[in-house]
């Protein structure tokens, strides 16, 4: 065998190109909708991933953190939240590049984004991972509320359906559960 032949069989790894789409550029979709308000849509939602993302790692810090005699219970809730927030992540994420935009992915474009204040390194208690969760909840609902008008308004039906009924109605419940959690009722004996 030549090694010319042999060479084939080479992985042709280390390659390097430019970028075909920058950040914040729009590409063009026969999806019937007017690029303004694709464009509107890609950077609200934008906005909307970076913080969905933020969230979702917050719940996996106090997934593995959480401490207490709730130890097991919260684990497991914070668990399931962060695998619908993951869902949520990959949604919107998806909407971005179907509306012809490009969508931040990785973790220090989102740090520089998103708007849900930074955690410490450390170990919170339960009620103070709760409540850092439930302000987190409420700035992903407050934007995301907004930002489905707008997209109803320019007539991204679709952008509005993935807040309206993922994102927000998402956070509502995710919200509920954990609100329960800081009810101050007696374990064992009644008042
Ligand atoms: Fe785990």
């Amino acid at each position: 065998m030549s090694k010319q032949e042999t060479d084939r069989a080479r992985p042709m790894d280390r390659q390097q190109g430019h970028e075909f789409q920058a950040f914040g550029q729009m590409t063009h979709r026969p999806i019937a909708l007017a690029e303004s308000a694709a464009k509107q849509s890609v950077e609200n939602l934008n906005q909307v991933l970076a913080d969905t993302m933020t969230l979702r790692d917050l719940y996996k810090k106090h997934h593995w953190q959480t401490a207490g005699a709730s130890f097991h219970q919260l684990h497991l809730l914070f668990d399931a939240h962060y695998e619908a927030q993951n869902e949520l992540v990959d949604a919107i994420a998806e909407r971005i590049q179907m509306l012809g935009g490009v969508c931040l992915a990785m973790a220090p474009d989102v740090a520089e984004t998103t708007l849900i204040p930074r955690p410490p390194k450390g170990r919170e208690e339960p009620p103070v991972q709760i409540s850092r969760l439930l302000h987190a909840h409420e700035i992903v609902l407050k934007e995301a509320r907004s930002m489905a008008r707008l997209a109803a308004e320019v007539g991204d039906d679709g952008t509005n359906d993935l807040l309206v009924s993922d994102v927000v109605r998402g956070n509502e419940k995710q919200a509920w559960f954990l609100s329960e959690h800081v009810v101050d009722v007696p374990l064992v004996k009644a008042d």
